[in-house]
């Protein structure tokens, strides 16, 4: 009896001492499989219980248990402690300087050439013109014999542009929106609308042509809609774009589906009008074409044109946008140069 117990309390002592020592979880987790375990050290003294005097076994099993509490309560109290170290060790070394200056995210920016679209758009919106949207490949009726360019019309030669096998073509110009609109309108009341949009020319690139380039169209329809409000419009959305100082110049032009028709032009803002290197010594920019709409067009469109007349025009968004920001090459919006579109944000 003596010497189960005394056995019990060396073994009580080794397992303190190797709880005490041990250095990590793992380290700990073996101490427990040696004594604490079913087979372990502190396990096997209950098994040699019954080779004790009954009348002892009392209290050799009282201080065999007491053994094991000892143990398992020392072993439970290192197991915090260890638990405890390595997360403050943890939170060592993962520790965020939260004094470092953060890292910046670089936001792209927007292409100018969509930065003038918007804003054409927005002005127009802003007197009340609803956008349309049209579609980059058109058929040859709305492209041209809705616009009264009828199959053999000379005016085509200058707008050749890119076949699809299926008959369709690239639209030449958003003109095209023009005839949609006044189909699709059924009250055939009046219309104020703007169609912003890709077109698409058999042109030879240079740094003022592209095969591809962008125009806003714009049309109203309605009771006694005159060239004077056409002129009112356009001079309103010429200062808005480029200034309250900003003339506008109406020179007389050919379009088949406009008629009267017109170039308007814009007092140069590098030499205010005298004549410079940008408007090669006239004063003045070409920015769009317009005119009143021609009668055959309303007609064709469902209207009568002994009860409304209206005006329409077509901007370059390209030649907007390198009049605004002083850009000298339309290749420039194609390129995807980060360097020059990092350039350009959209004005509050
Ligand atoms: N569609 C013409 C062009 O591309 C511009 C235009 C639009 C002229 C509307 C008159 C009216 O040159």
């Amino acid at each position: 009896m003596e010497s189960l117990i005394a056995k019990a309390k060396s073994i009580q002592e080794e397992a303190l001492t190797a709880i005490e020592e041990s250095k990590d979880l793992s380290a700990l987790l073996e101490v427990r499989n040696k004594y604490l375990s079913k087979k372990g050290l502190v396990s096997s003294l209950m098994s040699e219980l019954k080779t004790v005097d009954a009348s002892a076994r009392g209290e050799v099993g009282a201080t065999l248990n007491m053994t094991r509490s000892t143990v398992l309560k020392a072993f439970e109290a290192k197991e915090t402690l260890l638990h405890e170290e390595e997360i403050e060790r943890k939170l060592e070394s993962e520790r965020v300087d939260i004094t470092l200056p953060g890292r910046s995210l670089s936001v792209g920016s927007i292409n100018p050439f969509y930065l003038i679209r918007d804003e054409i758009c927005d002005i127009f919106a802003s007197l009340g013109f609803h956008i349309v949207e049209g579609d980059d490949i058109e058929s040859e009726r709305y492209n041209f014999e809705l616009l009264n360019m009828p199959h053999d019309h000379p005016a085509r030669d200058m707008q050749d542009t890119f076949y699809l096998t299926n008959g369709l073509l690239l639209r030449t110009q958003t003109s095209a929106a023009q005839a949609h609109t006044l189909e699709e309108d059924l009250s055939k009341g009046p219309l104020r609308i703007v169609s912003p949009g890709k077109c698409y020319r058999r042109d030879d690139d240079d740094m003022t042509h592209s095969h591809q380039f962008g125009q806003v169209e714009g049309l109203v329809v309605g009771k006694g809609v005159s060239m004077a409000d056409l002129k009112g419009t356009l001079a309103l959305f010429v200062r808005k774009m480029f200034g309250e100082k900003r003339k506008i110049r109406l020179r007389s032009s050919y379009f088949p589906f406009t008629e009267p028709s017109v170039e308007v032009d814009v007092s140069c803002a590098k030499c205010g009008g005298k004549g410079c290197s940008m408007c090669k010594g006239t004063g003045w920019i070409e920015i769009l074409g317009a005119g009143e709409v021609h009668p055959n067009v309303l007609k064709m469109g469902g209207y009568n044109p002994k009860e409304v007349s209206g005006f329409a025009f077509g901007v370059g968004i390209e030649r907007v946008a390198m009049l605004r920001y002083g850009i000298d090459d339309i290749r420039r919006f194609y390129q995807n140069d980060a360097r020059f579109l990092a350039g350009f944000h959209k004005e509050d």
